[in-house]
């Protein structure tokens, strides 16, 4: 059965980092007609050439708002949500005063369940449908998890944590334990319905150099699979993983070694990443997860956005949030702090650079672009409705510049809405087409 949905929608067609004319990456249109069927994409169009071949077809109309494609998280952990905003520490400081404690307590299945349902509430308030999830080294998290995102429906990205070293007993796994564990949880929900597996090393400083070759050999035997882990992130972290591993050129090369550079890897931060890291990263077409809040909270960084997106090397890069490092769920707010951290670096981040980091080159990263990321025909219908005037002083600024007929205008106002934007801004979720969430 057809739905529609009227109203001004704006996605991404190509990478804006790559274009001569910016606007020219984007497709907006400022009273349209999005056409569902089944949860899937079926036409997008001017709502006037649509109207007639689509007349019996009942429209939900949205005015004053901008619908784009669900925002895509990159990065972040589930089993952080209730340690968000931990006070004090930078990144080793901070996982054995906070984090480790917090994780164990995802032993306790229920517990776990309790902690998806509202960490994936909490996503889809803040306009976001999929993610890139660390769970906990408990392989009954990652039950918790899955079972949560299924019944929701959602596209997500998951995995039981890898650590055999360098952590608390009872967050330690072994090599052989993460091999078994990691297995079982592959054969049960990779591409079970919308759902897909990610091996998940926590980063070289609490795996041994035995237990990232059996994340390799897991590559290996299960080709589709993800990699997800974390890289270069601290200048402490970076010294430590020398140490560990006095035999490898650098940190990115720890994870090379075991085979573990590819492209389905995705690397969360990359703040300290050296030229010939990115160059590597590049060669190979793996991803970095870009997480602002994070980086800036737990005193990590800079990431050099625009060395990512060289022309010469360009690495795919999206968005993370990083929750608990992150102090923020909602993507308008990290590509905010995006905003802020390539300023630092007297560089420029338009709204629409921003804004496709937050979806199409999310997808892109994830290795979904054929699946999400924007409106095109056949793809998934997740989407988002933001509410350009959320709060009165949105309102107030929106309220400066006539409603946005053109590209230019929409980059204008959408600039605004990624500034002062939070989850209020989201009015509502779609999910494979169905309303998952109203303000
Ligand atoms: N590096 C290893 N583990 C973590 C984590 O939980 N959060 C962040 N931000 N960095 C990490
Ligand atoms: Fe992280």
């Amino acid at each position: 059965s057809l739905k529609a949905i009227r109203g001004a929608f704006l996605d991404f067609i190509e990478d804006p980092f790559f274009v001569t004319d910016e606007l020219k990456s984007a497709r907006y249109i400022p009273d349209g007609l999005l056409i569902l069927e089944n949860g899937y994409i079926k036409e997008l169009g001017e709502y006037q050439q649509l109207k007639d071949k689509y007349a019996i077809v009942p429209i939900t109309a949205y005015s004053n708002c901008l619908i784009m494609p669900g925002f895509i998280d990159t990065h972040i952990h589930f089993p952080q949500t209730e340690m968000i905003a931990a006070y004090g520490e930078q990144l080793l400081e901070w996982l054995n005063k906070y984090t480790f404690p917090v994780e164990g307590k995802f032993k306790d299945r229920d517990y776990a369940q309790k902690i998806a349902s509202f960490f994936l509430d909490e996503l889809i308030k803040n306009g976001t449908t999929t993610a890139l999830v660390f769970a906990a080294v408990f392989p009954q998290s990652v039950e918790a998890f899955f079972t949560e995102a299924s019944r929701r429906n959602l596209r997500m990205i998951s995995g039981k944590v890898m650590m055999d070293r360098n952590a608390p007993g009872f967050l330690r796994d072994t090599a052989e334990s993460s091999y078994e564990d990691s297995k079982k949880l592959i054969q049960k929900w990779h591409k079970n319905g919308r759902l897909l597996y990610a091996v998940t090393p926590r980063f070289a400083v609490t795996s041994t150099e035995e237990q990232l070759q059996v994340a390799g050999k897991l590559l290996e035997e299960f080709p589709d699979v993800y990699l997800h882990t974390h890289l270069s992130e601290n200048a402490k972290e970076v010294e430590l993983v020398a140490q560990l591993f006095p035999k490898s050129k650098g940190y990115l090369d720890v994870y090379d070694r075991a085979g573990l550079v590819k492209e389905k890897s995705i690397f969360a931060h990359g703040v300290q990443l050296r030229d010939d890291e990115f160059k590597r990263l590049s060669e190979a077409k793996s991803a970095i997860a870009f997480c602002p809040t994070s980086n800036l909270f737990l005193g990590s960084g800079l990431f050099k956005l625009f060395q990512a997106k060289s022309k010469e090397n360009p690495v795919k890069v999206g968005l993370g949030t990083d929750v608990g490092g992150g102090t923020s769920f909602s993507l308008l707010q990290t590509a905010n702090e995006a905003y802020k951290i390539v300023q630092l670096q007297e560089k420029k981040l338009s709204s629409f650079k921003a804004l496709f980091l937050a979806t199409l080159g999310g997808a892109k990263a994830l290795c979904l672009e054929d699946k999400i990321g924007n409106f095109d025909v056949g793809k998934e219908a997740d989407f988002i409705v933001l509410d350009l005037q959320a709060t009165p002083l949105m309102a107030l600024r929106n309220s400066q510049t006539p409603p946005a007929k053109t590209k230019a205008e929409i980059a204008e106002k959408a600039f605004a809405m990624m500034m002062l934007g939070d989850e209020r801004t989201i009015q509502a979720t779609y999910i494979a087409g169905e309303l998952a969430y109203t303000h």
